[in-house]
């Protein structure tokens, strides 16, 4: 290694130092001298491997925010300002994207796909919950996952008519 090279010509200065007997002076010097050389060594490997462990807490952080960005998406069941709707109410995700819907307030709420306006082929039933079955505390969560490219509207069973009513684009 290099720092090795450097710390042998370090040593007559550190010999010349010394004011004691040759041989000990020498013994120790060689010691301080080595003691010298393995520190630069040591920092350099300290560096590079907080280098490297910066590098794999960024590429964990990107790789997460792809992940989260990419499989999954929130949508929250009433608004903060008492509005009955779905948050957001018109959206994208990709085929097999996980959809998780959240109770957030104004609930009970439902998740209700509408048959007649869903991808041909698609059961409603399977990816909707039950007309009668209901979230009713907060932070309760229904998800679905849609495999099928096209348009799919849904809707809150309770809330239907006052307009809780979502549409959804699968690409
Ligand atoms: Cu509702």
């Amino acid at each position: 290694m290099a720092t090795v090279t450097s710390a042998a010509v370090a040593i007559p200065s550190f010999t010349g130092l010394k004011a004691g007997g040759a041989s000990s002076s020498s013994r120790v010097s060689t010691a301080a001298s080595a003691k010298v050389a393995a520190a630069p060594a040591a920092r350099l490997t300290v560096k590079a491997s907080l280098k490297d462990v910066g590098a794999v807490v960024a590429a964990t952080a990107v790789s997460a925010m792809l992940a989260s960005n990419a499989m999954a998406l929130d949508v929250l069941l009433g608004g903060d300002d008492g509005s009955l709707a779905f948050i957001p109410g018109n959206f994208s995700v990709s085929a097999g994207e996980k959809i998780t819907f959240k109770n957030n307030a104004g609930f009970p709420h439902n998740v209700v796909f509408d048959e007649d306006e869903i991808p041909a082929g698609v059961d409603a039933s399977k990816i909707s919950m039950a007309e009668e079955d209901l979230l009713n505390a907060a932070g309760e969560t229904y998800s679905v996952t849609l495999s099928e490219k096209g348009t799919y509207t849904f809707y809150c069973a309770p809330h239907q008519g006052a307009g809780m009513v979502g549409k959804v684009t699968v690409n």
